[in-house]
């Protein structure tokens, strides 16, 4: 029998929670067949071959107790699927809060929001050694720069592998990315794609129209949601990585980048009721053959925490194949697969092909690099 995956997390929100109850829920499902995920052994590690040993928040109604407490604690408002959790022994540390609380978070009740636990914060990289964690899940706010680069130095400093679900970019930046090379601890990152959610059908969408002959002359995506995670992305001025993970994802999948102004991805308001409920709807305009006009919409409606940890889970077994191979740096295909901002971003069908050479050992040689930034081509715009 292989060792459990040793795995520590930053920030015990909404998608810990659901990532915490995945693993248990799916070792009372070994051996059927299994919907949900979409590996169910990645180098013979099978969902429930995570073992947590740290967790790290700053909340004070988490900091202090146990893990399988804390995932079920005010503010998170996940779907509640595997209530029955074993007893764990991890109690959730303070963490250093730095600017992962957004000042608005005061003007909302608390059931809805962050409130600081104000303790002395524990030191990062010595609770990761101490534990064991050989991989650490990164699930800070957005807009937490500083407080998710704090987590990243400590991971160097420990050796330990880093999936960083949060569009703070480090894998995806060059001098991050040496650092993590140099240290000889893989990264998978920046900001999870989740399973079938908003990024990924559009960059579907917007493929099939390319490879289709449609011109793609405009397009949006608005997002609502009532999670602590819209609650936090108020605050426009947090926006700003989030934005471009997202507008960059899709915009990498087109043949021809479209202007900035025909263009428009992000979350868009903070509807509470709506809890973890996350509706995206997408609106697509192009020309057709004979400059025929198209026009698709498109409302999708998910679970928003799953839906990310059903890449998680393979995200961090990919990185333990990593540690194990002695692999540093920057895990290309896996990063392009499971991320929405990865350091090279590939088409979803290729990233899969690149993915599963990576989980099977077997050398993929990836395309050449899509050219970041390129121009943007003048193209006869549509008359309204
Ligand atoms: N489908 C998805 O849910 C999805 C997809 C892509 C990216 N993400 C990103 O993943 C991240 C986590 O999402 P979530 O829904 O779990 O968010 P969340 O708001 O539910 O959880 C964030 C947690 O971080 C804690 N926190 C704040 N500052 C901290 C600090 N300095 N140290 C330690 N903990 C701190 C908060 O108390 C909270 O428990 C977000 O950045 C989100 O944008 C989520």
């Amino acid at each position: 029998m292989r060792n459990d995956i040793k795995v520590a997390i930053a920030g015990v929100g909404n998608c810990a929670s659901a990532l915490v109850q995945g693993v248990e829920y799916y070792r009372n499902r070994q051996g059927i067949a299994v919907e949900g995920i979409m590996h169910q052994s990645i180098g013979g590690y099978s969902c429930s071959d995570v073992e947590f040993v740290a967790a790290f928040d700053i909340d004070r109604r988490k900091v202090g107790h146990s893990l399988e407490e804390a995932i079920f604690a005010k503010p998170n408002c996940t779907r509640i699927f595997q209530s029955a959790l074993p007893v764990s022994n991890v109690i959730v540390q303070a963490g250093p809060v730095l600017d992962g609380v957004a000042a608005h978070m005061a003007d909302y009740p608390d059931d809805a929001a962050f409130r600081s636990a104000d303790l002395e914060p524990t030191d990062i990289a010595a609770a990761l050694r101490s534990s064991g964690a050989e991989v650490l899940v990164c699930y800070l706010p957005v807009g937490s720069e500083q407080a998710v680069r704090h987590y990243a130095q400590a991971c160097l400093d420990a050796r330990v592998a880093l999936i960083n679900c949060v569009p703070v970019f480090l894998a995806s930046d060059h001098s991050w990315a040496q650092k993590f090379q140099n240290a000889g601890v893989p990264i998978i990152g920046d900001d999870i794609k989740s399973q079938v959610g908003a990024t990924i059908v559009h960059r579907a969408l917007a493929r099939l129209f390319a490879d289709r002959g449609v011109g793609l002359d405009r397009t949006y995506q608005l997002n609502t949601g009532g999670n602590t995670d819209f609650l936090n992305m108020l605050e426009r001025n947090r926006l700003t990585s989030k934005k471009i993970s997202k507008t960059e994802s899709v915009q990498s999948q087109l043949d021809e980048r479209l202007d900035v102004r025909d263009i428009h991805i992000g979350p868009s308001d903070y509807v509470p009721w709506q809890q973890d409920n996350k509706v995206c709807f997408i609106r697509m305009e192009g020309r057709g053959f004979g400059d025929a006009p198209i026009e698709l919409e498109m409302r999708l409606s998910v679970q928003d925490s799953p839906n990310s940890a059903g890449v998680v889970i393979d995200a961090i077994r990919c990185a333990k194949l990593a540690l194990e191979r002695g692999e540093a740096g920057p895990l290309e295909a896996p990063s392009a697969y499971y991320m929405k901002s990865p350091p090279r971003q590939l088409r979803d069908s290729v990233a899969l092909e690149a993915c599963n050479a990576f989980i099977d050992g077997r050398q993929y040689d990836l395309p050449a690099e899509t050219a970041r930034g390129a121009m943007v081509a003048e193209r006869p715009r549509r008359s309204k």
